[in-house]
C-alpha cells in the first residue's frame, strides 16, 4: 500500500489507517454497529473479534492505527494484539487520544458513554493509562474532539503539558469535532512556543457530505502538520445501510456512480477522501474483515473525472453535525 511520512513527525504511515472506535466497545454510533460484532459483547470474545480486523489491516499493508482511552478497550485489544504479533517499534505507528473518558460500563444503552474532560489532570491521568496499554508503542497522542467549548487551546497549563511531553519526544496531536472544526483548526495553528508549532498532527472529519476544513487543511499541511482523515464513510452513511428517507435519492446517486467505477459505495466515499493530496492517512472505521477489505478496494480507484459530480452530495456544516448526533448508539 502506499506510504506517506506523516507531516514531519518522520512517521512511515499507510494512506489508509484503521481506528479502534467500533472495535474496543460494544456501543458506538455507527449504522449496525451491533450486527458486526455478531451481539457477543464478552471482552474475550471482541479482542478477538478485533484481532481478526487487525490481522487483516496488517496483511494488508495497514501501518497506522488509531485508538482513544474512552474506545472501551480498544488501546487494551491493540496492545496486546502488537504484543501478540511481535511488532516492531518502527514497523508500526500508533496514534491514541486524551479528553474523554469511557463511563459506559461495557454496556451498549448507558446515560453517558464517555465524559469529555480538557484539563491537565485528565491528561496526565490518561497518558499514564495509554502508556500501560501502549507503551513505547504510542507514537501520536492526540486532543480528543477540541472544540472552542472545551477552551482546551487556551489551558494554559494543558500546553505545557503537552510541551514537556512534546520535548520528551512525543508527538502532539488534536482531533477536530462538530460544525466549527474550521476555527478550531485555525487556532490550533497559531499555538506555537519558541517558534514552533506545537501540534505535530490534526485528525479531521473530512467526507463527500463535510468538507467544509479544506482549504485550513491545505494550510495545515503546508506548515508540516500530518493530516489524519475520520468519517470518511460518514459513520456508515455512506454505505447501502443507511435507510435514511433523506438521503434515498443521493444514495441511489451514489450507488450508481460507484458502479459506473465497478465498485461499491464505501469504496468512492473513501477514494474521494484519498483522492486530497493534503490527506496523509484516511482511517477505515470498519469493525468486520469483509467491510475493511472492501474499503481498500478504494486504494484502486481513480475518481478525478467524479469531482465535479461528487459535489452534490455537500451538506452544509450545521446539517452534517445535526445528522451525526441524531444516529443511534448501538
Ligand atoms: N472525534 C474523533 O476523534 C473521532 C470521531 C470518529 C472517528 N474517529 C476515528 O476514526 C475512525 C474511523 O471511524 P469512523 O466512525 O469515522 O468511520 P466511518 O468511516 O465514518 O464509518 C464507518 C462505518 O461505515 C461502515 N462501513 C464500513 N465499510 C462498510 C462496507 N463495506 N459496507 C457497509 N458499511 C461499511 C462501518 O460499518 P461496520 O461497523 O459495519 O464495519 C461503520 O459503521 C475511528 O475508529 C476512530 O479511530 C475519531
Amino acid at each position: 500500500m502506499e506510504t506517506r511520512i506523516l507531516g514531519n513527525t518522520g512517521l512511515k504511515v499507510s494512506r489508509i489507517g484503521i481506528g479502534m472506535a467500533a472495535l474496543g466497545r460494544p456501543g458506538y454510533i455507527n449504522l449496525g454497529h451491533a450486527e458486526d460484532l455478531c451481539r457477543d459483547h464478552h471482552p474475550d470474545a471482541m479482542e478477538k473479534h478485533s484481532h481478526t480486523v487487525l490481522d487483516t489491516a496488517w496483511e494488508r499493508g495497514i501501518r497506522y492505527f488509531d485508538a482513544a482511552r474512552s474506545y472501551g478497550k480498544g488501546e487494551k485489544f491493540l496492545g496486546n494484539w502488537i504484543r501478540k504479533r511481535r511488532i516492531s517499534r518502527g514497523e508500526i505507528a500508533v496514534g491514541s487520544k486524551w479528553g474523554y473518558a469511557y463511563t459506559a460500563e461495557w454496556k451498549i444503552e448507558a446515560e453517558h458513554h464517555e465524559i469529555k474532560e480538557h484539563s491537565e489532570g485528565m491528561f496526565r491521568k490518561q497518558y499514564e493509562e495509554s502508556l500501560a496499554n501502549l507503551g513505547d508503542y504510542l507514537n501520536v497522542y492526540q486532543i480528543h474532539s477540541a472544540t472552542e467549548e472545551s477552551g482546551v487551546l487556551d489551558n494554559k497549563e494543558v500546553l505545557s503539558a503537552l510541551i514537556e511531553k512534546k520535548q520528551n519526544g512525543l508527538y502532539i496531536g488534536l482531533s477536530l469535532s462538530g460544525e466549527r472544526q474550521v476555527y478550531t483548526l485555525e487556532k490550533a495553528l497559531n499555538i506555537r512556543f519558541d517558534g514552533v508549532q506545537l501540534f505535530d498532527t490534526v485528525q479531521v472529519t473530512w467526507n463527500i457530505l463535510e468538507n467544509s476544513t479544506t482549504e485550513l487543511l491545505k494550510e495545515a499541511k503546508k506548515l508540516g502538520l500530518g493530516v489524519i482523515v475520520k468519517e470518511a464513510m460518514a459513520n456508515g452513511r455512506l454505505s447501502e445501510k443507511n435507510q435514511d428517507a433523506d438521503f434515498s435519492d443521493k444514495k441511489t446517486i451514489l450507488a450508481e456512480m460507484a458502479g459506473i467505477l465497478d465498485s461499491t459505495m464505501d469504496a468512492l466515499a473513501i477514494a474521494a477522501v484519498l483522492h486530497q493530496d493534503w490527506a496523509d492517512v484516511v482511517l477505515s472505521g470498519a469493525a468486520t474483515p469483509s467491510h475493511l477489505i472492501s474499503n481498500l478496494n478504494a486504494l484502486d480507484l481513480n475518481i478525478s473525472d467524479m469531482e465535479e459530480e461528487l459535489k452534490q452530495f455537500r451538506e452544509t456544516p450545521s446539517q452534517y453535525w445535526k445528522k451525526r448526533s441524531a444516529l443511534r448508539w448501538n
